[in-house]
């Protein structure tokens, strides 16, 4: 359990309180990380299936790296080669695979909400790796974690969201996490790729880079979401670099200068990142790499009901 939570399925359901507890041991877990063995047994005898219905590289392999320095079994399952080709059903797919008895199930699905509706039809713990342009919670906890760890503490401060809003997963999560620890949240992107009502779920609305930027602590750039996109919402790639892509020269003379900088991944360089800002000084994109093990580590434990706290570690 999470607080009152049985699964991790949106972070808008979750309380500061909650956020916190995940936090705070998944900084334990990554001390767990550092030592030259990275096992402990917190986990034996539970097993982790990974539902991934779309491509992923941090998240998959974050949550079996997760679930195998906990000594938990992990599965990793894909759509391509399963018998989803075949016609099968996410919830047929989801029961028979609980009916192998493990303790989490962790969804990928392109449908905002399956993860939720298969949490409705199985007795396992579900977490949700990224539904549709819904949420991504592990996402949004461990950019949290991320910033925390930087700046100490998101009470405060003042974090920019920029990019494709209205299809980012990231975004929603993003918000959510960062409001609750006490942080202000800038939107900012194309008047096309923010989402109506943006400023009602407590986002401050920019469209201007500029000031997006002027003030803030940190910025999560997100990537042009194609895949959730049909007719184009930019004119190009080029024009919205120039716009809303983030290079050297505009972090120069817009960011604060302890001001961080965060992607979830993939990056698109030299769309909305250039190299020299990815791979520069203020970034922080594999930390957030890095954290996403333990902050999984953290969900993983809390949720499969691991050993006693006098024993994680
Ligand atoms: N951040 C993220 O979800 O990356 P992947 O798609 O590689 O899992």
């Amino acid at each position: 359990m999470i607080g009152r939570h049985r699964h991790c399925l949106a972070l808008e359901d979750f309380s500061r309180a909650e956020i916190l507890e995940v936090l705070d041991l998944a900084t334990s877990m990554k001390e767990v990380l550092r030592r030259p063995i990275k096992k402990v047994p917190s986990l034996r005898g539970k097993t982790v299936v990974n539902l991934f219905f779309e491509a992923s590289t941090r998240t998959r392999s974050s949550f079996e790296i997760a679930a195998k320095v906990l000594s938990a079994d992990a599965l990793n399952w894909t759509a391509s080669g399963s018998s989803v080709t075949k016609g099968e059903t996410l919830l047929d797919t989801a029961r028979n695979l609980e009916a192998m008895r493990p303790d989490v199930l962790v969804i990928r699905h392109a449908a905002g909400g399956a993860p939720r509706l298969v949490a409705d039809h199985v007795a396992c713990a579900v977490v949700s790796a990224g539904d549709g342009a819904h949420e991504h919670p592990t996402q949004g906890l461990l950019d949290a974690f991320t910033i925390r760890e930087r700046l100490g503490t998101l009470e405060g401060k003042t974090v920019a969201v920029v990019g494709d809003v209205s299809h980012s997963r990231v975004a929603r999560s993003d918000l959510h996490a960062f409001r609750r620890l006490g942080a202000k949240v800038r939107f900012c992107g194309p008047p096309t790729m923010m989402p109506a009502g943006a400023d009602r779920l407590g986002a401050e609305v920019h469209h201007d880079l500029r000031t997006a930027l002027e003030g803030a602590d940190a910025v999560v750039m997100l990537r042009i979401q194609h895949e959730r996109i049909g007719d184009p919402l930019i004119p190009g790639t080029r024009e919205y670099s120039r716009h809303w892509g983030l290079d050297a020269r505009k972090a120069r003379a817009w960011l604060a200068p302890g001001a961080i900088v965060l992607h979830p991944g993939p990056i698109n360089r030299g769309v909305e990142l250039s190299p020299d800002v990815a791979d520069g000084e203020r970034s922080v994109i594999l930390d957030q790499v890095q954290n996403g093990v333990a902050v999984r580590m953290a969900i993983l434990y809390l949720l499969a009901g691991g050993e006693p706290a006098e024993a994680r570690a």
